[in-house]
């Protein structure tokens, strides 16, 4: 989309294009499904569809775009199901290795990265590794990857608690900004717009410290089938809202 940052409203301010978009890549399995094809099928089709989605993003000035890939509760799948998305991530990151310093991204990885497969894990150390070199300017996708809001929140807990029995830190200084520094997405902005495609109307445990102020956006289309246009209308929306945070609009 054309000169999107340089939209004015009515009032004639400036529109923003979002900073931080957050996406649950939702749908994958229907996808497949309605096309008689096996469920892995509709993930290969949705990894596609994360590639094209972080490049628009990027090419439109979009700073972070943050993905739901792998939940904490999607272990409940079956082992041949799983291990298709954890292959796919692992395709990506190897690709990702190779190209990220190229194309000027940066990759980060949130959830708890421990019950992941030693390959995989050794993969998104290599990213980060890369991702620590590389400017803080650039874009930057933030793969969520056996994640959970509530388990991120917990392991943010344990460890301010643990930095308080080692006498580093007070319970009485903790406030919003320090516990923010406890979570996945220190350092990044909270999102300012949250998509979820294929017509679910919910979080499923996505980024709950993070929303408290974010714009949703829900769309029927299945992620395998989410794409540039949709995008567009997803920020379209977006910028039509009011955001009062509380306030009172003069
Ligand atoms: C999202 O698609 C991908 C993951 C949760 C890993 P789904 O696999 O949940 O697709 P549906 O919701 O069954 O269609
Ligand atoms: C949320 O989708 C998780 C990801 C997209 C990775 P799910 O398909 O797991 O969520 P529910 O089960 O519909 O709530
Ligand atoms: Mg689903």
């Amino acid at each position: 989309m054309a000169n999107m940052q340089d939209k004015k409203d009515t009032a004639g301010q400036a529109v923003r294009l979002p900073r931080h978009i957050a996406i649950i890549m939702d749908g994958n399995g229907r996808w497949a499904t309605k096309r008689g094809l096996p469920r892995t099928a509709g993930h290969k089709a949705g990894a596609e569809t994360f590639r094209r989605i972080a490049t628009y993003c990027k090419d439109i000035g979009v700073k972070y775009l943050t993905v739901y890939a792998f939940s904490t509760e999607n272990w409940k799948r079956s082992t041949e199901e799983v291990g298709a998305i954890m292959g796919l991530l692992k395709r990506y990151l190897l690709e990702a290795v190779d190209s990220m310093e190229r194309d000027h991204i940066r990759l980060r990885f949130f959830g708890d990265m421990t019950p992941i497969a030693p390959e995989l894990r050794a993969l998104a150390h290599a990213t980060d590794e890369i991702s620590d070199h590389l400017p803080e300017g650039y874009f930057q996708a933030n793969v969520c990857l056996n994640y959970g809001g509530r388990d991120e929140i917990l392991r943010g807990v344990r460890q301010f608690a643990a930095d308080c029995a080692a006498g580093k830190r007070r319970p009485e200084e903790l406030d919003e900004a320090m516990f923010s520094g406890y979570l996945d997405s220190r350092g990044i902005p909270d999102p300012e717009l949250i998509i979820r495609p294929s017509g679910e109307l919910r979080l499923s445990n996505f980024l709950l410290w993070q929303c408290a102020y974010s714009e949703f956006y829900f769309t029927d289309v299945l992620w395998p089938d989410f794409d540039a246009a949709e995008l567009d209308r997803a920020i379209a929306a977006y910028q039509a809202r009011d955001r009062r945070f509380g306030g009172v609009k003069k």
